[in-house]
C-alpha cells in the first residue's frame, strides 16, 4: 500500500521536480520544537534576493501569464499564534497551467528545478503578505493536488518550509489529505473566493515554527 510520502516521491520523480522532505509530524516534547524542521531540499533559494529591497507584495505572473488569476495573501504569526511577525521572507513557487515548473533561467539551480513562476516577499508591520500569480494545475500525472510551495526565511534562523497552499474542494484536497497534513505553519488547505474582479484570492495564514533556542 502505497503511503502519501511514497506517492509524493513517485511524482516528483515522474514530473521531474523535486520533493520538500521532512514528514514528520511529530513535535519533540522539550520545547516543542518540530522533528525534522530543518530538512528542505531547496530552501536556499529564500535567499536569492536581497531582504532590503523586497516588499510585502509581489507578481509572480503577470497577465500573459495563461491561467486563472490567484492572489495568495495572508497574515504571519509568531509561534503564540496571534503577535504578528513583520520582516518574514517568504518565498513561493509553483507550476503552471500545465502542471509543470517550466521556463525556468540559469540564474541558479532552484531558478531551473522551480521554474519561472516564483517570487519573494517581506512580511510588512503587521505580518502581511501577498503574491499576485495564476493558479497552478496538478502535474501532469494528476497524483497530488495543485499546489504552491511556501518556505520562510526567519531573520537569523535557518530556513524551512511550510505547508503548501492547495484548495479545498479540489482535485487530490481528500479526506485523507486532509488527515495527513503536516500542518507546518498551520494548514495550507485554503478555500478560494472570487474577489469580484476577475481574482481568485487564497488566504493562507502562516504560523511561525518553533526553533531551538
Ligand atoms: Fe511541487
Amino acid at each position: 500500500m502505497q503511503t502519501r510520502r511514497t506517492v509524493l516521491v513517485q511524482s516528483a520523480l515522474i514530473a521531474g521536480t523535486f520533493l520538500l522532505p521532512g514528514c514528520a509530524k511529530a513535535r519533540e516534547p522539550d520545547g516543542g520544537v518540530r522533528a525534522g524542521l530543518y530538512n528542505c531540499e531547496g530552501c536556499e533559494a529564500v535567499d536569492e534576493r536581497d531582504p532590503a529591497r523586497l516588499g510585502s507584495t509581489t507578481q509572480i505572473a503577470g497577465p500573459d501569464e495563461p491561467g486563472p488569476r490567484l492572489l495568495v495573501t495572508g497574515r504571519v504569526t509568531t509561534p503564540d499564534g496571534t503577535t504578528p511577525a513583520a520582516g518574514v521572507i517568504i518565498y513561493a513557487h509553483h507550476t503552471n497551467i500545465d502542471g509543470l515548473y517550466a521556463n525556468g533561467d540559469d540564474e541558479s539551480e532552484w531558478s531551473r528545478r522551480n521554474g519561472r513562476l516564483r517570487g519573494w516577499v517581506k512580511t510588512d508591520a503587521d505580518g502581511r503578505y501577498s503574491f499576485l500569480t495564476i493558479k497552478p494545475s496538478p502535474y501532469p500525472d494528476m497524483t497530488i493536488p495543485a499546489h504552491v510551495h511556501l518556505m520562510i526565511g526567519e531573520k537569523g534562523k535557518r530556513r524551512y518550509y511550510v505547508d503548501d497552499v492547495v484548495f479545498a474542494g479540489e482535485f487530490g484536497v481528500t479526506e485523507d489529505y486532509r488527515r495527513n497534513q503536516e500542518l507546518r505553519g498551520g494548514s495550507g488547505i485554503v478555500t478560494l473566493r472570487d474577489n469580484g474582479n476577475g481574482v481568485l484570492v487564497a488566504e493562507r495564514d502562516i504560523i511561525l515554527e518553533r526553533h531551538r533556542a
